[in-house]
């Protein structure tokens, strides 16, 4: 993503990877991901030369002034993020590199581990008994997938994390054509831009586990979250943003983030733990539309035997990333409890068969009314705009009686009421007329 962003605007850009099949891949012109936009950015700068791949990082590293770190760091067992590939890659810069470079860590790394490349490079220099000038820089991606393009190219911000004034200078002028003012570059220690990518995620996640939470209540006590978000999202302190509740955060850095920070509370010495009930809201969030189908079908013999349709697997619409996805959750406590399960998504298909392989109560089928045929009930549990005008006479026909999950408030509880739907949303309820 970073790398065609940058070549797309007039940059040179060598992408390494060690994987050849990764390279293979990207050189013929494919992107391994799904993301709108990105397939068409790759090929047209591959095309025009400013855009290579390669699996050698000596030739990556060969005419580059600025080197940016880019690998995957994911979340141990503990909570705690593993630092192998970048460290992997620090060490093999600093065993190639043959003059001054600008080392930049873009991975979610947690605070300390730009002055931990800093030392694995200057290591490797030793070791060759090379003195070569590097600064390391930390420089935090934001980007939402889905509209990543979109966040690379047109940035709230940009934070660049260093205490030396060319390599700020250096990133600077890097990224001036994308931040278009210069107040949208922040300049600051390394350690605080490494701090400010957790606190970006953490004060998401605190909002949406705040919502969500909110909304638990409202079903209890008759109110309706609807209203209550649009009466608090009034005030501009709070805004109407990431406050919409659902089926709790999925994807690859919010529940990796806020638990990577708890981690580096805890090692800190401090106990974190607001973050700690933001972490455990989302966590029983994911449950909540598993729990309203055990609830419905309890005096009806359970959910053993009975079948659900399910609407959407990727964790958020317009991705076909199913990691940490709140689909996941929720098919497998069904199945394990003897349901089974027909589920649709536009794209997240082939990644979920994968992810459940040799779950047998579980099929992926091709088409959303496809899901329906045999069903008792049907949940939807990603926001796909194919979702949202559903035919409901189509639904109500094919579905065995007329119920519906809804994990992402996507219909109108007046509505299904009205069309005698059991309609079962978050936080929210029919209103009378
Ligand atoms: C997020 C951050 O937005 C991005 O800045 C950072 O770089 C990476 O992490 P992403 O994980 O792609 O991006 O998805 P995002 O759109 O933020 O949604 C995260 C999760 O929160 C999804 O599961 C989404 O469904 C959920 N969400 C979001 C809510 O439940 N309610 C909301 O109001 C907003």
């Amino acid at each position: 993503m970073s790398a065609a962003c940058f070549a797309e605007m007039g940059n040179n850009v060598v992408c390494v990877d060690v994987n050849p099949k990764v390279v293979e891949t990207l050189r013929s012109g494919k992107v391994h991901i799904y993301e709108p936009g990105l397939e068409d950015m790759v090929r047209r700068n591959a095309a025009q030369g400013r855009l290579v791949f390669t699996t050698s990082l000596a030739d990556g590293l060969e005419k580059a002034r600025v080197v940016f770190i880019t690998v995957g760091t994911p979340c141990r067992e503990d909570g705690s993020c593993d630092l192998r590939f970048v460290h992997q890659v620090a060490r093999e810069i600093g065993q190639h590199m043959k003059d001054p470079k600008i080392v930049v860590d873009k991975s979610t790394v947690p605070v300390g581990t730009a002055d931990q490349v800093r030392a694995i490079v200057a290591e490797e220099l030793a070791k060759r008994g090379m003195d070569i000038d590097f600064d390391v820089v930390s420089n935090p991606e934001f980007l939402k997938e889905g509209d990543a393009v979109n966040d690379f190219m047109k940035p709230d911000r940009v934070v660049l994390g260093t205490d030396n004034a060319e390599s700020a200078e250096v990133m600077r002028s890097l990224y001036a054509p994308f931040a278009r003012s210069r107040e949208k570059l922040i300049v600051m220690g390394v350690r605080s831009a490494e701090m400010t990518k957790y606190a970006a995620n953490c004060m998401l996640a605190t909002k949406i586990s705040f919502i969500n939470e909110i909304s638990n209540i409202c079903e209890k006590v008759g109110a309706d979250v609807r209203d209550v978000r649009l009466g608090i999202g009034s005030d501009h302190r709070i805004g109407y943003h990431f406050i919409y509740p659902g089926v709790g955060y999925g994807g690859s850095c919010f529940p990796k983030d806020v638990k990577a920070l708890i981690t580096t509370a805890l090692e800190s010495g401090h106990t974190p733990s607001l973050l700690q009930s933001v972490d455990a809201v989302n966590d029983a969030q994911k449950f909540t539309v598993a729990r309203k189908i055990e609830n419905y079908f309890a005096d009806q013999g359970g959910v053993e035997g009975k079948t659900l349709a399910l609407w959407g697997l990727a964790f958020k619409a317009n991705t076909d990333d199913i990691r940490e996805a709140p689909s996941l959750v929720t098919i497998r406590h069904l199945t394990e409890r003897g349901m089974r399960v027909k589920a649709f998504d536009p794209v997240a298909g082939p990644n979920t068969r994968k992810a459940l392989e040799g779950n047998d109560l579980v099929e992926i089928v091709d088409e959303q009314y496809a899901a329906l045929e045999g069903a008792n009930a049907l949940a939807v549990v990603t926001e796909w705009n194919q979702f949202r005008k559903p035919d409901f006479d189509r639904i109500k026909a094919t579905l065995s009686a007329p119920i519906v999950f809804d994990g992402r408030n996507l219909y109108s509880p007046e509505e299904m009421a009205a069309s005698g739907f059991a309609y079962f949303s978050v936080g929210r309820q029919a209103k009378k007329a």
